[in-house]
């Protein structure tokens, strides 16, 4: 009798498990199983042989497991102004802010709100006079605009035209009167959270040799402590705290975008930001203390106030070195040159715009930037050396060269004179100064040395 029973209930609980793991894995193949409305199933049908890649990376993302389809983003009403006829189907290539509203509006509007969605309107910039004049129209479509993004223009037939599109440039000028482009981060047809959140992703734009972010981040600890521990970032958890779900290393959506313990995560990248190094002289931004509190509380997570403090002091410090010692003379020197007559008012046809431009919007940005996110090579090497060495070297000898000795005279007694900073260039280096290098060669590597 009792080897029967136990018999049985071996049998059932056997059977038990049978049912337990068939019902996760249909459970487990459920979950995974893109879920898609009646139109979205004819695009993906034949989408699978025209175009297999992106409908397999549209199944692995979560807006497939949301039920989330092709026709969901791409369905347009035939009044749209982006609106064409396809295979039966009123649809429109772009998946504008517009069409993502629909079901994501905070983001939508934090973006919208923030310099990201202006990135496009700088037609009347100096830089765009640069591209367009000085260069050509042809570099700027495959330069400036696929970062900074122009306007999407369309064709008769309802295609968009080729001269304007492909384009993912940030601040994308929609046909639709919406700006920006959700995938310049979000690429398309995964749009994964965890792909934005790596520094690469801002990488595309905020390089080079006027805004090289991506290169000072790599340079900095944090950069290398990404690099070092990347498999420990939990970039794929749905939260991303910083502090909580991870802890070894800030990316540039932690410190500008992510959630941390007291913040939500933001798609307003100006929301954390005090300064703006980006013109000629920098300059403090409305609610500059606001904003650098909430970076301040993004640090606090992994260093204590007076670290923090002393960063800050000195990137404020730099700042203010830059512009004072070099940007606002070297402005104001220029302005005298032209409303004298030396040189003409224009950009970029005299040789001193040119290295004008170079100091500010190169160099001084360069110094800038690397003191902001601990680039300590972009702060002087690639920094305030090269300000230094244009400034005393190229700028103002084509000043003297322009202005003639009297006029140069005069500038330098208004604009060098002042700031005792200049003395060792306008005076000449003091003889005690010249004598403790000596000395300094002499002890470190013995007479020969300082012959
Ligand atoms: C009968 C087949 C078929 C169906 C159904 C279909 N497509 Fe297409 N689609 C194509 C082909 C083929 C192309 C490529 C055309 C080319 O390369 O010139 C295309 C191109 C596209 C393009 C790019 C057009 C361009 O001008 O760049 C989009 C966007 C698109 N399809 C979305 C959809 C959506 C959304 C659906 C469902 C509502 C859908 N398609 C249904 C076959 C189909
Ligand atoms: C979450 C919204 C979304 C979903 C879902 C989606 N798309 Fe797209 N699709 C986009 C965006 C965004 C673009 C790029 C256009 C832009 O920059 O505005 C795009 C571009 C395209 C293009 C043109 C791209 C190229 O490289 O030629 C095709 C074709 C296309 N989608 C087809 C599909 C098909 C088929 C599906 C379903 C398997 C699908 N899309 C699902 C948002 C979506
Ligand atoms: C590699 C991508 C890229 C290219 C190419 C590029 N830019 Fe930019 N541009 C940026 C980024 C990123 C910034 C912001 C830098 C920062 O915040 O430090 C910027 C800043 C600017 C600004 C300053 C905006 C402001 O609010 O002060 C202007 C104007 C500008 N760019 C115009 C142009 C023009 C015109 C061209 C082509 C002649 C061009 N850019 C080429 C990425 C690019
Ligand atoms: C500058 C890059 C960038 C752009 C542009 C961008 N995003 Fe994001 N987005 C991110 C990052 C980074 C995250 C992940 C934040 C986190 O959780 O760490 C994210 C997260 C999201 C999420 C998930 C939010 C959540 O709470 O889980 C949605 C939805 C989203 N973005 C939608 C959009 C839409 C819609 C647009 C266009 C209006 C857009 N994004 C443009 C970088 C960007
Ligand atoms: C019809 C509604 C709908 C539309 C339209 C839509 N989404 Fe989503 N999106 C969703 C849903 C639902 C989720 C899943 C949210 C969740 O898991 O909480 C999602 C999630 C996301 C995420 C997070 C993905 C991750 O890795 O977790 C991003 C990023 C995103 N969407 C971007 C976009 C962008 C960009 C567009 C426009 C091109 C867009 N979505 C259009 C409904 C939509
Ligand atoms: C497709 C190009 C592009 C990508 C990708 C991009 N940016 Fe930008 N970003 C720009 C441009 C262009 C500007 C300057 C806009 C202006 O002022 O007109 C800018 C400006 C900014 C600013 C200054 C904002 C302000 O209010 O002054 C910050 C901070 C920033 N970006 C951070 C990021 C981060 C972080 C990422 C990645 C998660 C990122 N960006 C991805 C092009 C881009
Ligand atoms: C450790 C935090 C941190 C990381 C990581 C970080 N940043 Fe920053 N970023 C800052 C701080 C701090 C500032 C200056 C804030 C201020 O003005 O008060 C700044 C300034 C900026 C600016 C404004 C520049 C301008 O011209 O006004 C841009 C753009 C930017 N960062 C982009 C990036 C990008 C892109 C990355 C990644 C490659 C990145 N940041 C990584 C903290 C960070
Ligand atoms: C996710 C954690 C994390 C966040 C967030 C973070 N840091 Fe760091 N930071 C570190 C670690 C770890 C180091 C390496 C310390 C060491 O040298 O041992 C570091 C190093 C530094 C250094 C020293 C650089 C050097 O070369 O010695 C400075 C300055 C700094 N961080 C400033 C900041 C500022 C300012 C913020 C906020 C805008 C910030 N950090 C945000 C983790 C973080």
């Amino acid at each position: 009798m009792k080897g029967k029973r136990i018999f049985a209930l071996l049998v059932i609980f056997i059977a038990g498990l049978f049912v337990f793991f068939n019902s996760t894995s249909t459970e487990a193949a459920k979950a995974k199983t893109p879920k898609a409305s009646k139109e979205g199933q004819a695009c993906i049908t034949c989408h699978k042989a025209q175009s297999p890649a992106f409908v397999k990376e549209w199944e692995l993302s979560r807006h497939a497991q949301k039920g989330v389809d092709c026709y969901s983003c791409h369905r347009a009403e035939k009044t749209d102004t982006d609106a064409m006829q396809h295979n039966g189907f009123t649809i429109s290539v772009l998946v504008t802010p517009n069409d993502c509203a629909k079901c994501h509006a905070k983001e939508v509007k934090e973006m919208t709100t923030s310099h990201h969605a202006k990135a496009g309107d700088i037609l009347n910039s100096a830089d765009n006079y640069l591209g367009q004049v000085v260069g050509g129209q042809e570099a700027v479509a495959v330069g400036c605009v696929q970062c900074h993004g122009a306007k999407v223009k369309m064709s008769a037939n309802g295609k968009l035209d080729t001269n304007s599109w492909p384009n993912t440039g940030i601040g994308r000028i929609n046909p639709d009167g919406s700006k920006g482009s959700c995938s310049a981060c979000h690429t398309r047809h995964n749009f994964s959270k965890a792909q934005a959140r790596e520094p690469q992703t801002c990488g595309k734009c905020h390089i080079g040799p006027d805004h090289p972010q991506l290169e000072v981040y790599e340079e900095s600890k944090h950069g290398i402590l990404y690099e070092a521990n990347k498999e420990r970032l939990n970039m794929h958890k749905d939260k991303w705290v910083v502090g909580v779900d991870y802890s070894a290393a800030p990316t540039c959506a932690t410190c500008h975008m992510s959630a941390t313990p007291n913040q939500a995560v933001t798609h307003d990248v100006g929301a954390r930001i005090s300064w703006t190094l980006r013109p000629p002289i920098s300059k403090k931004l409305v609610n500059d203390a606001k904003k650098r509190e909430a970076m301040k509380d993004v640090c606090g997570n992994c260093h204590s106030s007076p670290f923090i403090e002393g960063h800050y002091k000195q990137f404020d410090n730099l700042v203010n070195l830059y512009n004072d010692k070099f940007a606002k003379p070297a402005t104001a020197i220029r302005k005298e040159l032209m409303d004298k007559g030396k040189i003409t008012k224009a950009d970029f046809d005299d040789k001193l715009d040119w290295m004008y431009w170079e100091l500010w919007h190169h160099e001084g940005r360069r110094a800038r930037h690397g003191a902001a996110m601990s680039g300590p090579d972009y702060a002087w090497w690639h920094g305030i050396y090269d300000v230094a060495k244009n400034f005393y070297t190229e700028f103002l000898p084509e000043v003297k060269r322009v202005a003639g000795p009297e006029l140069y005279n005069e500038i330098v007694k208004k604009y060098l004179d002042p700031d005792v900073r200049h003395e060792w260039y306008t005076k000449g280096m003091s003889k005690e100064q010249l004598e403790k290098i000596k000395k300094y060669y002499e002890e470190r590597y013995g007479g020969a040395a300082a012959k």
